[in-house]
């Protein structure tokens, strides 16, 4: 089945039409500024344009940074507040006219990477996330998702664990490669405090650049970079949509 699947980041909206059997792109990834302030009227405008720009009219998949409950948002770490209690769904079905399917957006990478990524005949414990603008996270045991985990929100510091180890702050705070990943060591210390996954994938636009901060990561469980790197979001989402398609007969 082919979907657009649409990926909404704090920098920019990413879509492509997936092939939800192989998780290949059947068309040129197209690119959108995520609008500022990033409120629920103002990116579902942009992901119309975003869909019109794809030349699409059949169903989508579309992940965002929040976690997600029946396609309504319930919360807003990264994103602006007013997407607390907004029926996201409903609102981007009014935008482009088309079908669509809502899940938070490291679910969505995650289910990429769990059907045809580095997480792919995994059955154990495997923990994906993504480093951007914040940091998602996706546990799933036994090929199954366990939905809206949120790791980016661990305190650390008296702070979200995000605010001091996300790829933004990195750039923000000009921190070398290595500076980063003992910041990660700390985090991914604290995850695997909490539960014991047997693979960490990592995620986001940074995980192409794998080979500068792997070298100085230290995780009990086994690390490896996200397959299909940045596009893993939209891929997931497509595929988050195709089940939905399939539930509803
Ligand atoms: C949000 C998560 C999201 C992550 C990555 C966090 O700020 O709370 O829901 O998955 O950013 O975008």
């Amino acid at each position: 089945m082919n979907i657009l699947g649409i990926d909404v980041g704090g920098s920019c909206i990413k879509g492509a039409i997936v092939n939800t059997t192989t998780g290949r792109l059947c068309s040129r990834r197209m690119e959108i500024a995520t609008p500022q302030p990033a409120t629920p009227q103002l990116v579902g405008e942009a992901v119309s344009k975003l869909v019109k720009k794809c030349d699409w009219n059949g169903p989508i998949g579309c992940g965002v940074p929040a976690v997600i409950q029946n396609g309504v948002a319930k919360t807003a770490a990264n994103i602006d507040v007013s997407w607390i209690g907004t029926d996201v769904q409903r609102l981007l079905q009014e935008k482009t006219g088309c079908f669509c399917a809502v899940v938070n957006d490291a679910d969505a990478a995650g289910l990429a990477e769990m059907r045809f990524g580095a997480g792919r005949g995994e059955d154990g414990a495997v923990l994906i996330l993504t480093l951007g603008t914040g940091i998602g996270s996706a546990l799933f045991s036994q090929g199954q998702l366990f939905p809206n985990l949120e790791f980016g929100a661990l305190p650390l510091y008296g702070a979200p664990a995000e605010h001091y180890a996300s790829a933004a702050v990195r750039t923000a705070q000009k921190l070398n490669w290595q500076e980063w990943a003992g910041r990660l060591n700390e985090f991914f210390h604290l995850a695997e405090r909490l539960i014991s996954p047997e693979l960490i994938i990592i995620g986001g636009g940074v995980s192409s650049k794998s080979q500068e901060f792997f070298p100085f990561l230290q995780t009990t469980a086994k690390l490896l970079p996200a397959r299909s790197e940045n596009q893993a979001g939209s891929i997931g989402a497509a595929c988050y949509a195709a089940l939905n398609c399939d539930d509803k007969g």
